[in-house]
C-alpha cells in the first residue's frame, strides 16, 4: 500500500526562550549555535533528508532573524567570494525559493495553537512537525524524521517519535500509553500531556517529532485548553486514537534536549568531540579540566 507522501513540515519557533535569558533577549533561541550551526539548521537538514519540500515556520514577534537566516547572506557571500574564501559553511542555509513559509502565532496559547496557525498552508495532506529545541542526532542519512517517514511508508496514519526517559522525568513531557510493540513500532493506545508525578502510563515520552494526518487541524480548531492552561497538541492527537492508525517510532540515535542548558551544552560538547577540526583539542581540554577539578577537590 502506498500512502500520501510527507512533503511539508511545520517548525514551531514562536517560544520566547526565557530559559536562555539574557542570550535570547534579542537572538531567537533557535539561532543559538551548536558548535557553528544554529539549532534550527539541524532541524531543517533533518527535514530535507526525510524528503520534506516545504518548510513552514510558525514564528512570533522578535523572531524575524530566523527569516533572514534562511535567506541569501548577500554581503557575507560577496565578501567571502571576493577574498577567494570557501563558502561551504553556508551550504544548505538557503531554503529553495518559494519553499519557506513564515507565519506568526500572535499569542502564546500553546503548541497545539501554534500548529493550528499553519492549517491553511498545510492544507489537506499529512505533514511533519519538528520541535527544533529537541536535537535528534541519527547516523548520517538516518535522521529521526527519515526513520519516521520509513515507518510511515509501512503503516500510514499518525506517528510520533517515542523515547524512553527515567520515570521521574515524565511530568515534563507528553507521554504514551503503549500497546503492542513490533520492531521499531509501538501501538499508541493513549497520550497524556505532562502527567503528575507517579501517574504516567509509561516512561515513553514524545521528544518532538510527529507525522500527522490533516484532520488534527479540525480537532485543534475547537480544542479546549489542557495542561498549563495551553492548547495542547497532545490532547488533539489523543482524540484521533482509535479513529486512525497511531504508532510510536523508536528512534535509533541520540537526543539532546537543547531547551535545557545542560542538554544544549552536552550537544555542543558531543558534536565538537566528533569534529575533525576540533575533536582532539576539545578532548585534551576536557581531560585537563576534569583533572583540575579533581585536584582542587582533593586540596
Ligand atoms: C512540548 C510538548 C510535549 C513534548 C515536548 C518535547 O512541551 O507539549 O508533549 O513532550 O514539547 O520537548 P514543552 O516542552 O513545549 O512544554
Amino acid at each position: 500500500m502506498s500512502y500520501k507522501p510527507i512533503r511539508k513540515a511545520v517548525f514551531p519557533v514562536a517560544g520566547l526562550g526565557t530559559r536562555f535569558l539574557p542570550a535570547t533577549k534579542s537572538v531567537p533561541k533557535e539561532l543559538l549555535p551548536v558548535v557553528d550551526r544554529p539549532l534550527i539548521q539541524y532541524a531543517v537538514d533533518e527535514a530535507r533528508e526525510a524528503g520534506i519540500e516545504q518548510m513552514i515556520f510558525v514564528t512570533g514577534r522578535g523572531k524575524g532573524a530566523i527569516e533572514d537566516y534562511f535567506d541569501m547572506a548577500f554581503e557575507a557571500e560577496a565578501i567571502q567570494r571576493e577574498r577567494g574564501k570557501d563558502l561551504s559553511a553556508l551550504e544548505g542555509t538557503r531554503i529553495e525559493p518559494g519553499n519557506a513559509v513564515f507565519l506568526r502565532q500572535q499569542e502564546p496559547l500553546g503548541l497545539g495553537h501554534a500548529i493550528w496557525c499553519a492549517r491553511d498552508i498545510v492544507g489537506d495532506e499529512p505533514f511533519a512537525i519538528l520541535l527544533p529545541d529537541e536535537f535528534m542526532k541519527g547516523a548520517p542519512g538516518r535522521g529521526c524524521l527519515k526513520q519516521m517517514v520509513d515507518a510511515y511508508n509501512q503503516v500510514g496514519g499518525n506517528l510520533v517519535c517515542a523515547l524512553e526517559v527515567p520515570m521521574a522525568d515524565t511530568p515534563n513531557y507528553g507521554v504514551i500509553d503503549p500497546g503492542k510493540r513490533d520492531g521499531v513500532l509501538t501501538e499508541v493506545k493513549g497520550l497524556v500531556e505532562k502527567p503528575a508525578l507517579g501517574t504516567a502510563p509509561s516512561n515513553l515520552i514524545l521528544p518532538g517529532r510527529y507525522i500527522l494526518q490533516p484532520e488534527v487541524m479540525k480537532i485543534l480548531e475547537t480544542q479546549e485548553k489542557g495542561a498549563g492552561g495551553e492548547i495542547q497538541l497532545t490532547d488533539a492527537m489523543a482524540s484521533m486514537i482509535g479513529r486512525q492508525p497511531f504508532h510510536g517510532v523508536t528512534f535509533k540515535g541520540r537526543r539532546f534536549d537543547c531547551g535545557s542548558k545542560a542538554g544544549y551544552i552536552e550537544a555542543n560538547l558531543a558534536l565538537a568531540l566528533e569534529r575533525e577540526d576540533l575533536g582532539e583539542h576539545i578532548r585534551a581540554f576536557t581531560i585537563a579540566e576534569l583533572d583540575m577539578i579533581k585536584i582542587s577537590a582533593a586540596a
